[in-house]
């Protein structure tokens, strides 16, 4: 094995350049959900594939119907292992904007943290991937293992465009394994590879009243009101103890093992201090199990956004026209997202207030999973994980979704390696989403030590 010193020491001796280029990237709003920002797609999978080509990684742009894919390779470790890096270039909008301490775009450093739209989700977080790639290439002149890199475009608006891409390129990105650098660790000084993630299942539901906005006093009373009708079905997913109505929705749940639920329960965890600080006064949800079980393991479903009618202020007299609900399901092992998205669409149906026209939408869904934690790419990334952070890491699941994961296994047939730098702390999403410098050069470092645990597990 190659000795890592020369690549330590480039890492030390080059962190500060590599934070000015991450804050380049973060300059540029590459916002995948609003059309308005499409040349900013285009900028950004650019300054990817610079970066790639500084690396001394062969790069390019492959145009798709929506963002572009930045497709990146170093195949010169003949023999060894092929490992393939996936990340996302794409950003959620920044809003509500006026709750930034900063602005989103741009990039600024408070206490140790980086923040900016995309600096944890996933920008900064695939980031440390290209850097150790180049720490490699510019001392030891190679890599221990061979590295293909897929930096998509459109991952926080569901995928649509990359399963078709990695499908007609099976032999192009075929690998041994692949790696992921967009979860998080289980707490600050804790860190964690992360063997499951929840899929998920998104809709939309539309309750159609009377052809237009009418007087309230004139007309309330004779017809159907939407926004009530919306509330009488929605209120018809739960039962009192969080349970999910939707016949069959539990059917395919794989049940936690005993010693998943014996390990999450030796986890530290807070309840109190986690409640108040998201600032709620009592945990919700199925009865059970535990928060941490019900963040993970167990299906959801919510309502992300409710409109209709009069939102403005002040008051206004009003039957509306219309209501809308956007409803997502995270799932878990085993269900699958086709199946229950009729099952929901045949529920909502069938408990639409009278009166009332149901529309209903169907948007992106990716299964949930989870991996074998003992497989002996895992055993390498905790090693390498472990000497970058300076701590074991726990082998977690987690309750996002990362939709190319399950193509990779179905498609490719290989597993992935979560490793997360983040914090469930940094803001994804949300305002003020931040990273912690200090996690971003160790997981450049624990990227540079995977490269030479995976070959020497080969
Ligand atoms: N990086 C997140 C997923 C994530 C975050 C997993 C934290 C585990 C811990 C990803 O960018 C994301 O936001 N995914 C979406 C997927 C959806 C748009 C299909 C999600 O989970 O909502
Ligand atoms: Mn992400
Ligand atoms: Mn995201």
């Amino acid at each position: 094995m190659t000795t890592l010193e020369p690549v330590d020491r480039f890492l030390d001796q080059n962190g500060a350049r590599f934070v000015d280029e991450l804050k380049e990237l973060l300059r540029i709003p590459s916002v995948s959900a609003d059309p308005a920002h499409r040349p900013d797609m285009q900028r950004a999978a650019e300054f990817v594939a610079g970066q790639l080509t500084d690396a001394g990684v062969k790069a390019r742009i492959v145009p798709t119907a929506g963002h572009p894919i930045v497709y990146g390779e170093w195949l010169g470790a003949d023999g060894g292992p092929t490992a393939l890096v996936y990340g996302h270039y794409d950003v959620q909008p920044p809003d509500p904007l006026e709750q930034w301490i900063s602005p989103p775009f741009e990039p600024t450093a408070r206490d140790g943290f980086l923040y900016a739209r995309g600096s944890s989700d996933d920008k900064g977080q695939v980031f440390t991937h290209i850097k150790s790639v180049e720490a490699w290439l510019k001392t030891a002149g190679r890599l221990p293992v061979n590295v293909k890199f897929v930096i998509e475009g459109e991952e926080e608006v569901g995928s649509k465009n990359l399963d078709d891409f990695l499908s007609k390129n099976r032999d192009l990105v075929k690998c041994d394994v692949a790696v992921v650098s967009d979860t998080a660790q289980y707490a600050p000084g804790v860190p964690a590879i992360t063997y499951g993630l929840r899929g998920i299942m998104a809709c939309e539901v539309t309750l159609h009243g009377p052809n237009r906005d009418l007087h309230s006093g004139v007309f309330g009373g004779s017809v159907a009101n939407p926004c009530n009708g919306l509330a009488r079905l929605i209120s018809r997913l739960h039962d009192d103890g969080g349970k999910i109505q939707i016949p069959g929705f539990y059917d395919d749940v794989v049940p936690l093992k005993p010693e998943e639920r014996k390990a999450y329960a030796a986890l530290p965890f807070d309840e109190t201090a986690y409640l108040k600080d998201l600032g709620v006064t009592a945990g919700f949800g199925e009865a059970g199990f535990s928060a941490v079980e019900r963040r993970w393991a167990r299906p959801t479903c919510d309502v992300n956004g409710m409109f209709g009618g009069y939102s403005g202020p002040g008051p206004k007299t009003i039957v509306p026209a219309s209501a809308t609900a956007k409803i997502t399901c995270r799932l878990v092992p085993n269900q699958h997202p086709g199946k229950l998205l009729v099952a929901i669409k045949q529920f909502l149906k069938e408990n639409c207030p009278p009166g009332l026209r149901l529309e209903f939408r169907a948007f992106h869904g990716c299964p949930g999973l989870v991996f074998d934690s003992e497989n002996p790419f895992m055993q390498a990334a905790r090693r390498a994980v472990g000497a970058a952070f300076g701590a074991e890491p726990v082998m977690i699941r987690e309750g996002g979704s990362i939709p190319v994961v399950g193509t990779f296994r179905d498609v490719l047939g290989v597993d992935t390696l979560l490793l997360g730098w983040g914090q469930n702390s940094d803001n994804l999403h949300s305002p003020n989403e931040r990273s912690t410098l200090a996690d971003f050069h160790r997981g450049i470092r624990a990227s540079a030590h995977l490269w030479s645990e995976l070959a020497a597990k080969a």
